[in-house]
C-alpha cells in the first residue's frame, strides 16, 4: 500500500485531491532523462490538471505548454511557463482566444481546419503579425483506446482530413501573415501499446516525403500525447515508460537534423501523483450486496462514469485484516454515480478514508457541480 501523509489530512474537508508531489517530480526527471536528443522537445497538455501547485513544478522543470483554450493560455502564463514554449490547439478555437493568444505572443497555434486559417490569417494582418501555424493533420489511425478518447480516425471531428492538407498547405503559403512551420497529430489517449505510434511515424514520413517532392519542408512535427499510464497498478509501475516511448518515434521518424519533434504529454506526467481521498459516509446492506457509500461522486471524478474507467480504490485508514466485498457509490443521483464494482477492501466503516488512485489526470479538471455540489480541495505534498 502506498504512504498517505494521513496526519496531513486530518484537517482537510472531504472529498479532496491529494498530490504526491515526490512522484511527480520523479516523473519529470524520469521524462526529462527519457527524451533522447535536444531536438525532441516535451510540452505538458494542461488539459489533464491545471491545478495551480502542480502546473507550476511543471513550469520550473523546463516543459513547454499545449494549452486548447484561452482560460488555459493565462493559467500557464500565470505558473510561468514563457509564450515562446506556449502551443495552442483546439478544433474551434473563438475570435477572442485568438486575438488573446496573437496579443501574448505564443509560439504556434495547431490549426484544424481552413475556416479557422482564414481567420487567423486575417487576424494576424490586422496586428501586423505573423503567426507561426503548425496543421493538424487528421492520420485516420485506430489508436485501438476507449472510442470516446480516440481523435485520430475519420470519423472525428479532430484535424485537416490527409486529402485536404494541400490545400491548407498552399493557403498558409499564399498568405504573408501565417508561417507554416510544421504538422501536427493527436490519435488519441491511455494508449498503452507501441504499434499505433509506429503507424503514425509511417504516416508522417509518408507526408514528409510527399511534400518534400513539392518543395515544402517541414521545420516542426508535433506528434501529440497518448502514452497511457498503469491503472491497474500504480505502486508497482509509478512511472510510463517514457524511453520506450520516446524511442519508438527515434527509431520509426525519418527526420533531418534540423527537424524537431514536439511531444503533447498530459496523463503520463500527472496521472499517478493523484489521488482522490473520499470519506465513508454509510456502509449499507443490500440484497445481494454491500455498499460503501462515500462523500466523493462523479462530480468529483467522472472517469469510471464517462468512460467507464477502473481506478484501484484502497481502504487507508483501516486497520483490519479481514477483507470483505464492497460496491464503492458516490451520493449522486445517477446509477452511474459508481466507482467500483465488487471492490475487496479491508473491513470498512463509517468515517474511514478511501485513495481513490491515478486520478491526477483528468480528475480534479473535469470536476463539476452538478448536484450543487462545491468542488473538490486538493493538497499537495
Ligand atoms: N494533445 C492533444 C491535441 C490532445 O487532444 C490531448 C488529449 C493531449 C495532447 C494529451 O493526451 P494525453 O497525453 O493526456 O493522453 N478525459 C479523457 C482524456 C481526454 C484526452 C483529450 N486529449 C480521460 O479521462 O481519459
Amino acid at each position: 500500500m502506498s504512504n498517505f501523509p494521513i496526519q496531513k489530512f486530518e484537517s482537510q474537508a472531504t472529498p479532496f485531491y491529494y498530490y504526491d508531489m515526490e512522484l511527480l517530480h520523479k516523473t519529470l526527471d524520469a521524462v526529462k532523462a527519457a527524451a533522447p536528443d535536444a531536438n525532441f522537445h516535451v510540452h505538458y497538455a494542461i488539459k489533464a490538471n491545471a491545478n495551480p501547485l502542480i502546473i507550476s513544478e511543471i513550469a520550473k522543470a523546463g516543459l513547454g505548454v499545449d494549452c486548447v483554450s484561452e482560460g488555459e493560455i493565462r493559467a500557464a502564463l500565470k505558473a510561468g511557463f514563457p509564450a515562446s514554449k506556449i502551443v495552442f490547439a483546439g478544433v474551434g478555437k473563438g475570435d477572442n482566444e485568438i486575438d488573446y493568444a496573437l496579443d501574448n505572443n505564443i509560439d504556434c497555434f495547431n490549426a484544424e481546419s481552413l475556416p479557422e486559417l482564414q481567420l487567423i490569417q486575417e487576424m494576424a494582418a490586422n496586428k501586423c503579425k505573423v503567426a507561426n501555424v503548425a496543421l493538424r493533420v487528421n492520420p485516420n489511425i485506430d489508436a485501438h483506446t476507449h472510442h470516446y478518447i480516440t481523435t485520430g480516425l475519420e470519423e472525428n471531428k479532430f484535424g485537416i482530413a490527409l486529402e485536404m492538407l494541400r490545400d491548407a498547405v498552399d493557403f498558409c503559403l499564399k498568405n504573408p501573415n501565417l508561417r507554416l512551420v510544421g504538422l501536427h497529430f493527436h490519435i488519441g489517449s491511455q494508449i498503452t501499446v507501441t504499434e499505433p505510434f509506429k503507424v503514425l511515424c509511417d504516416r508522417i514520413n509518408a507526408l514528409i516525403t510527399e511534400y518534400k517532392a513539392l518543395g515544402v519542408e517541414f521545420s516542426s512535427i508535433n506528434v501529440g500525447g497518448g502514452l497511457g499510464i498503469d491503472y491497474d497498478n500504480p505502486d508497482g509501475n509509478p512511472i510510463p515508460d517514457f524511453k520506450a516511448y520516446f524511442d519508438t518515434f527515434r527509431d520509426n521518424l525519418h527526420l533531418d537534423a534540423t527537424q524537431q519533434v514536439h511531444f503533447e504529454l498530459g496523463r503520463s506526467i500527472v496521472g499517478q501523483c493523484g489521488s482522490l481521498i473520499t470519506k465513508v459516509r454509510y456502509v449499507k446492506d443490500g440484497v445481494k450486496k454491500k455498499f460503501v457509500i462515500v462523500d466523493a461522486g462523479m462530480t468529483d471524478l467522472i472517469r469510471p462514469a464517462l468512460y467507464q474507467a477502473h481506478h484501484v480504490i484502497q481502504n487507508i485508514t483501516s486497520s483490519s485484516t479481514e477483507e470483505e466485498e464492497y460496491d464503492v457509490v458516490g451520493p449522486i443521483c445517477e446509477s452511474s454515480d459508481c466507482f467500483g464494482v465488487d471492490e475487496k477492501l479491508p473491513l470498512t466503516k463509517r468515517g474511514d478514508l478511501l485513495a481513490i488512485r491515478s486520478a491526477g489526470a483528468y480528475g480534479e479538471i473535469m470536476a463539476s457541480q452538478y448536484n450543487c455540489r462545491a468542488l473538490p480541495g486538493s493538497v499537495a505534498h
